[in-house]
């Protein structure tokens, strides 16, 4: 069987995420599952806000390449994001909207993205858990190309989640984002 190359990150910057803790634990899951797993941090990325003249002047910024290569080499997506007034981050929008570019003639646009298919989840502080960013991500990735697992799992009262070590005190979450991950594994199986 062949093994199913995923690609997780967090939808946020910030060095604490929540949502980085909780691509962590999925990253995991997917490893379990059978798939070869880069989990990645959009914070190493320093991706400057898209301006279409900015790239016609400088062309793609080297973090952009490297984000774009990674999308390139890997089938599968999850992404745990939080909610901006209740919308996606702008970092993730931003990320995408640096892969979504074409690079040479030959390529069509949202080359590394159409065709993959994505596992999506959130946490957040608040008592929704990010549920309406992801009611927001979920189209937005679906207008790109991107399957979408109907599932999707969301952590509220998120500071309250975690212990000391990343790992999600109550294990009915962590089996919940184990079976969301395990699923998309076993879509690109
Ligand atoms: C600009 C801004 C807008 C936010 N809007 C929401 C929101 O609409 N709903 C919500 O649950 N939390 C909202 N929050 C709180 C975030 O969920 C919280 O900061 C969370 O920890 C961010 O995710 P992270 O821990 O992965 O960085 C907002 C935070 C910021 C900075």
């Amino acid at each position: 069987m062949k093994k199913p190359r995923i690609l997780v990150f967090g939808g946020s910057l910030r060095a604490e995420s929540y949502n980085q803790k909780i691509a962590a634990i999925a990253a995991d899951a997917a490893r379990s599952a059978g798939a070869e797993v880069t989990l990645i941090s959009l914070r190493d990325f320093r991706l400057p806000l898209f301006d279409e003249d900015l790239e016609a002047a400088e062309g793609m910024p080297e973090a952009a390449k490297q984000l774009k290569a990674l999308f390139l080499a890997h089938d599968g997506l999850i992404i745990a994001s939080p909610e901006y007034n209740s919308t996606l981050t702008a970092a993730l929008k931003n990320a995408i909207d640096w892969v979504s570019r074409a690079t040479s003639p030959d390529e069509s646009p949202l080359y590394a993205l159409t065709g993959k298919s994505a596992a999506i989840l959130a946490a957040s502080p608040g008592g929704y858990g990010g549920s309406r960013g992801l009611t927001q991500l979920r189209p937005f990735l679906v207008n790109i190309g991107i399957f979408v697992m109907p599932d999707q799992v969301t952590i509220p009262k998120a500071h309250e989640a975690f212990d000391a070590a990343g790992h999600l005190l109550d294990p009915s979450q962590t089996a919940a984002i184990h079976a969301l991950s395990a699923s998309l594994v076993a879509k690109l199986s």
